[in-house]
């Protein structure tokens, strides 16, 4: 097995990276009062100074009142804020990495176990975050306009302040998913309808509004996933043609990287071929895209959360795949979370060094 073309460099527009892996967006909120701190900072040029390629931050939350349920994720929006993400992008730079924030809105969420919740009630497509759990309410014309608009106004700034790309974060049950899932979606205007199709008529807006105030040379990933945090099992494309339909829509809106998650990048999207969902998404629209999902790691995200640990596990599947050229970009998660020298030990061959993963790492930014 080689690795080497997972150190080959990597350009497109704006992005200009020293090689093909990129630490996947992790919510660690570290970030009081949504500003990002001085370890927040550090913890991110660690990684940058660790040789990854690109660094997704973690969600950092649009100015909605209510675009988060947590008051230490951090904001991208306000001047303290800002001036914190400032600070992160001028560490990463001078570390010598890349960097794009994930933008985010959370939708319609849970209360935060502290108790703490923001000042409006939770905003949706429905009112619903999952079938038979309701928590706020449907966003009205204006609310969906005024959204639209601040999604542009973050990639706006994200640009302004120096940073590489940015990531819209389209997944994993929040607000942009909870418009595209039927079961979260029964609008009856045109942000809704029976089609996945018409259901992605807010996602193609955001893009829409995020390129316009970006530019055509500002690299703009999104994010999806087919899982839901509270259905394993969910595609929202049943059929290779369906997702065709799909991602061909999003890739016409404006999307130059297509970042899809999975819990285990080596899972076929579906029947009958080997291909992945980054490897279908880079098929159907020829666009860049990054798999994610286990790399290098023997048990996925969401059972480390419920406590299960994880060991070092082989990149000969991830190669032979990137080899073939299935996607172009190769997401990490927990194998960075835990330790920001990973991709130097993986590029040099230091296997005997690396380190697994268990929930403990959550606790503290290392
Ligand atoms: C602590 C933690 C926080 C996460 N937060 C986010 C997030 O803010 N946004 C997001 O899109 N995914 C988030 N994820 C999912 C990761 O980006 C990634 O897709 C997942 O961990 C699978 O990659 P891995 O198996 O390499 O860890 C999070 C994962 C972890 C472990």
């Amino acid at each position: 097995m080689s690795t080497i073309n997972l150190f080959k460099p990597f350009k497109l527009k704006s992005l200009n990276l020293k090689n093909r892996i990129v630490m996947a967006p992790m919510t660690r909120s570290f970030s009081p009062n949504g500003v990002p701190t001085e370890n927040v900072a550090s913890y991110y040029a660690k990684r940058a100074a660790g040789d990854v390629g690109l660094i997704l931050s973690e969600g950092t939350v649009i100015n909605r009142v209510a675009s988060s349920n947590d008051p230490n994720i951090p904001h991208f929006y306000g001047e303290e804020s800002l001036a914190g993400w400032q600070h992160v992008i001028n560490e990463v730079h001078a570390a010598g990495g890349a960097m794009g924030p994930q933008i985010w809105h959370m939708g319609i969420m849970e209360n935060h176990h502290s108790g703490w919740h923001p000042a409006e009630p939770f905003e949706g497509a429905s009112s619903f975050n999952k079938p038979g759990f309701a928590n706020g309410k449907a966003m009205n014309e204006t609310d969906i306009a005024e959204t639209i608009l601040a999604y542009g106004r973050a990639a706006a700034d994200a640009k302004r302040l120096g940073f590489d790309c940015v990531e819209i974060h389209g997944a994993h049950g929040y607000l942009i998913d909870q418009f595209f899932w039927e079961a979260t979606n029964d609008r009856t205007d045109i942000y809704g309808g029976k089609t996945l199709i018409e259901r992605s008529k807010f996602a193609v807006d955001v893009i829409k509004e995020v390129k316009r105030q970006v530019g055509e040379d500002f690299t703009i990933i999104l994010r999806l996933s087919q899982w839901k945090s509270s259905d394993y099992n969910n595609k929202l494309a049943k059929t290779p043609l369906e997702m065709d339909a799909w991602l061909t829509l999003l890739a016409d809106a404006g999307v130059d990287i297509f970042h899809c998650s999975q819990r285990r990048f080596w899972e076929p999207e579906f029947e009958g071929s080997d291909l992945n969902f980054a490897g279908w998404a880079k098929k159907i629209t020829g666009k860049a895209t990054i798999t994610v999902g286990s790399v290098g790691l023997s048990g996925e995200f969401l059972a480390a959360f419920r406590g299960e640990s994880s060991v070092p596990s082989s990149l000969e599947e991830l190669t032979r795949r990137l080899d073939r050229g299935d996607f172009d970009l190769v997401g990490v998660g927990r194998a960075l979370l835990s330790d920001p020298n990973w991709a130097q030990k993986i590029r040099d061959d230091r296997s005997a060094e690396l380190k697994g993963f268990s929930r403990e790492a959550l606790a503290q930014l290392v």
